[in-house]
């Protein structure tokens, strides 16, 4: 019996989708299958053609395909990312997630287990509260919040992202800074666990 755990984003320069690479393995590790899907953009063409960042994240996470709301049911766990806006979710995460009422209303997400991730410039930007906030999204589809336990040795060491309330990348400023070690194993540990204790609720172990 296959453990399906879809991984939800949205990424306008490449670096949350980079994330959302290294979740799927950790997903992988724990003998999961990862459904990498990414919410619909919201910006018009003309924002996109005088913007060379903007392409190039778009032309690296081509071959990801777009989400229809259909990819959300049927899972038995969730991981959401999205980049830190003020402290806050994209809009793009946001207006996809506002489109899921008849979903949430016949119980849907209840019981399933979700993790979080997020990318911001600076490391004291908002990376927290972003996750917090798309934490409340969550409770309210009446999911199981995964964070990152204090266990993983790298949520004590790391001088970029990671926290316990889900996985981070800081790019310093940086628009294609790749993950750095800490990063990278923190995200795999995110997938990880979302996939161990999504088998453990589906099998009642
Ligand atoms: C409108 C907007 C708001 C942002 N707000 C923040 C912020 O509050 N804190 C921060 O550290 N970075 C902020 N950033 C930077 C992004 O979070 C950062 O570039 C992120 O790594 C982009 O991820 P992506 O490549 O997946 O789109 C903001 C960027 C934009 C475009």
């Amino acid at each position: 019996m296959e453990t399906n755990i879809l991984i939800l984003y949205y990424s306008m320069f490449g670096n949350t989708y980079k994330m959302a690479i290294e979740i799927a393995e950790g997903i992988r590790e724990a003998g999961g299958n990862p459904i990498l899907r990414k919410v619909p953009d919201l910006l018009p063409d003309e924002v996109v053609e005088k913007n060379e960042g903007i392409k190039k994240g778009r032309e690296i996470q081509k071959d990801v395909p777009v989400a229809t709301l259909s990819d959300l049911e049927n899972k038995d766990g969730y991981i959401f990312g999205s980049p830190t806006r003020y402290g806050n979710m994209c809009s793009q995460l946001r207006n996809f997630l506002d489109q899921t009422g008849y979903l949430w209303a016949k119980n849907e997400f209840v019981g399933k287990p979700v993790g979080l991730f997020t990318s911001s410039q600076t490391i004291h930007g908002g990376q927290e509260t972003t996750l917090i906030n798309m934490m409340v999204n969550m409770l309210h589809y009446g999911m199981i919040i995964v964070g990152v336990p204090y266990e993983l040795k790298n949520l004590q060491t790391t001088k970029s992202g990671g926290t316990p309330y889900g996985a981070s990348h800081v790019t310093f400023g940086d628009t294609f800074k790749e993950l750095d070690d800490d990063e990278k194993t923190i995200c795999r540990y995110l997938g990880k666990r979302v996939t161990e204790i999504a088998k453990k609720l589906k099998t009642g172990e």
